[in-house]
């Protein structure tokens, strides 16, 4: 194995659920930066990591990092990097590039710079001029933020979102790794009711399932660094049956998912069913307001409309006062929110324990955070949030 430095990258604004999520994975030492959480790991890392990480966006390996003001300082120190103990002869390596707040400003010009000191690398340890680029894929990233160039391998492939369960999309889906990360925020537990009303394709209550069940979200699809040799099969075997062995039975109680729209709900069972998790949601038509429910200490976790278009933004204010009637019976529940829309606390008609600024895609978002009480008899432990902040 080796001592790798990894980096998992994050929504602006998840960096520290992240981190939470790498501790709770065993790792130490983080470094918690912008849109990222740096950590050292080995080659076992890279697959738990891509199969365990619920709110990260992609498991990338860090080759190397240095100030660079110049394109030649940008080319001498990028051909000082070890390229070969990654990229084979054949290996594809297309290089993307981004620059924030830095003089060497001008991407494409980076991209290529960096392209051709990675060739001038190879060429010497492979002792060839030309590189055909016929085999597998380590897709290269330089980053240069306020001069400080980092150079990256992404080893996941498609973002970590994409867990193989959502094959068709609802309107205005959550992206899963948001979805995952509102969860883990919440202070909801497998022992606790949980509701989403707004469920669309069903994105919250499956990664709840996911989470209460201890279920890997990566178990059913493959990672990109699955066809390295550097990254053994048997390393992803091992990973695979740890994963497989912790998954634990079936909850105390359904898991419930609502909308008013008999098409999502559709949606959002086929959603389930191929996630594994169709068992332990119980799916409903029904519109928030028709809401009732008889057991204590449930959850709320939701994503309502937002309003985003014109027009749209009274009917939203319309729900949130339906919202607000609807949970008003429900003293001892904890409602979670995620909106754009800047009205939310004033129809819900109270005002949130805690607001937290979160990214919907591109939209800002306040995910608003009411806490009921704590059931008594549960344990101080289980009341933590799995990620969060105390209130
Ligand atoms: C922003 S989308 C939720 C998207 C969902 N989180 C996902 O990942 O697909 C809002 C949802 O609220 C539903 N909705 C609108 N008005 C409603 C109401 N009065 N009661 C229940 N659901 C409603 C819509 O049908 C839509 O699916």
């Amino acid at each position: 194995m080796s001592r790798l430095e990894l980096i998992a990258t994050a929504a602006f604004g998840l960096e520290a659920v992240v981190a939470r999520e790498l501790e709770a994975l065993g790792y130490e030492g983080l470094q918690v930066e912008d849109g990222r959480v740096r950590f050292i790991g080995d080659e076992l890392a890279v697959c738990r990591c891509n199969l365990w990480l619920r709110s990260a966006d992609r498991v990338l390996i860090l080759v190397g990092q240095f100030p660079a003001r110049s394109f030649g300082q940008l080319f001498d120190q990028a051909t000082e990097l070890p390229w070969e103990q990654w990229v084979p002869a054949d290996g594809k390596f297309p290089v993307s590039g981004k620059s924030i707040r830095s003089t060497l400003h001008h991407v494409p010009t980076v991209q290529s710079v960096v392209k051709k000191a990675i060739v001038e690398r190879l060429k010497k340890t492979y002792q060839r001029h030309w590189f055909q680029e016929t085999g597998v894929e380590y897709p290269i990233e330089v980053g240069i933020l306020k001069d400080q160039v980092s150079l990256t391998i992404d080893t996941s492939g498609d973002g970590l979102h994409k867990r193989g369960y959502r094959r068709q999309v609802g309107i205005a889906p959550l992206r899963e790794t948001t979805a995952a990360a509102l969860i883990l925020l919440s202070y909801w537990n497998a022992q606790r009711p949980f509701l989403d009303p707004f469920c669309g394709s069903g994105t919250i209550a499956i990664e709840a399932a996911l989470i209460g069940r201890n279920r890997a979200p990566g178990m059913n699809r493959n990672f990109l660094c699955e066809t390295w040799g550097q990254i053994t099969r048997e390393q992803w075997k091992q990973a695979r049956e740890e994963a497989r062995d912790v998954v634990k039975g079936k909850f105390p109680m359904q898991l419930m998912a609502s909308d008013i729209d008999s098409q999502a709900i559709k949606l959002a069972e086929s959603h389930a069913a191929d996630a594994g998790v169709i068992g332990d949601i119980q799916f409903r038509t029904l519109d928030v307001l028709e809401f009732k429910s008889q057991r204590e200490y449930g959850v709320v976790v939701c994503n309502p409309p937002y309003g985003e278009r014109i027009g749209d933004e009274e009917y939203a204010a319309a729900i949130y006062d339906d919202m607000a009637d609807a949970f008003a019976p429900l003293s001892t529940w904890s409602i979670y929110a995620l909106t754009s829309h800047p009205g939310f606390e004033r129809c819900f008609r109270r005002r949130a324990d805690r607001r937290r600024k979160l990214y919907n895609g591109r939209i800002e978002c306040t995910y608003y955070q009411y806490y009921g009480p704590r059931p008594s008899g549960e344990a101080q432990t289980e009341m933590v949030p799995l990620f969060g902040d105390e209130p």
